[in-house]
């Protein structure tokens, strides 16, 4: 077994006094899809934004290549942060309404490399290629592109920062379901291209057994079971003590 890009051991998360889950665990191999199903207010996404660090877990350890990113320094943190990326379920508000997919799209390079015009060009150019934007699609603002179209964008935009590992939140639930499978075709094809993992977030189970590796069920707090649809195989969690 290869050592794992994720492993979240643990998790604990209370709001107040409201407890939202209590024994998260799980890990992600190089290259797999891992699904993380449950129903609407287990704690999924809450789960996805305490792996990029948008939300601090009351309890547990998130280790990425096998370092806590709770116990990091700032500094440690934001020089990998560019490596865990997340996908919301709102594609509309994921990107900025006055720029066009273009700009968009190459503002993280732009950001954090310093490279020039020509050199943005060549990236995006390579990136629409790889996500299947034309570029007529990136001269458009996003209010002149599809759901589908817009997912694709910030898909491309994602992986400009060459990311390990991706938490795709509900990526595709507000699309249609022919638009859907072309999506989640795509993330497959991105997977094979460049060895990303990912943390597929869904409450549909269809979805899930289309495209994940294994499948992690969260349920009352806890995640009670993994899937390996490889082996076609329930395996009971060992950890369900409280
Ligand atoms: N910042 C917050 N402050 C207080 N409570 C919160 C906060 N964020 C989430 N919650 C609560 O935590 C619980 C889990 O929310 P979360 O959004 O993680 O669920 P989910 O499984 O993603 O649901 P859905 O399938 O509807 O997207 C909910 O009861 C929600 O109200
Ligand atoms: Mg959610």
């Amino acid at each position: 077994m290869p050592s794992p890009v994720l492993a979240v051991n643990e998790l604990k998360m209370s709001f107040g006094a409201a407890e939202v889950f209590k024994n998260v665990s799980f890990s992600v191999a190089p290259g797999e899809t891992l699904g993380l199903f449950g129903k609407s207010g287990s704690g999924k996404t809450t789960i996805g934004r305490c792996i990029v660090g948008l939300e601090k877990p009351t309890d547990g350890e998130i280790l990425v290549h096998g370092k806590n990113i709770l116990a990091m320094g700032k500094k440690e943190f934001r020089d990998l942060r560019p490596k865990i990326q997340m996908i919301f379920q709102h594609p509309e508000t994921s990107l900025d309404p006055r720029m066009k997919a273009f700009d968009s799209l190459v503002e993280p390079l732009r950001v954090r490399t310093g490279l020039k015009k020509a050199e943005l060009l060549e990236k995006a150019e390579k990136l629409a290629e790889l996500t299947g934007l034309r570029p007529e699609h990136l001269a458009r603002y996003p209010n002149q592109l599809s759901g589908g179209e817009i997912q694709r964008v910030v898909l491309a935009r994602i992986m400009s920062l060459s990311p390990d590992f991706v938490v795709a939140d509900e990526p595709t639930s507000m699309l249609d379901v022919s638009v859907q499978a072309q999506i989640l075709r795509l993330m497959q094809k991105v997977q094979r291209e460049t060895g990303v993992s990912y943390l597929l977030i869904s409450h549909d189970l269809d979805v899930l057994r289309k495209v994940c590796h294994r499948i992690a069920y969260l349920e009352n707090g806890n995640i009670t079971s993994i899937e390996d649809l490889r082996k076609k195989e329930v395996s009971k969690h060992a950890r369900s003590r409280k």
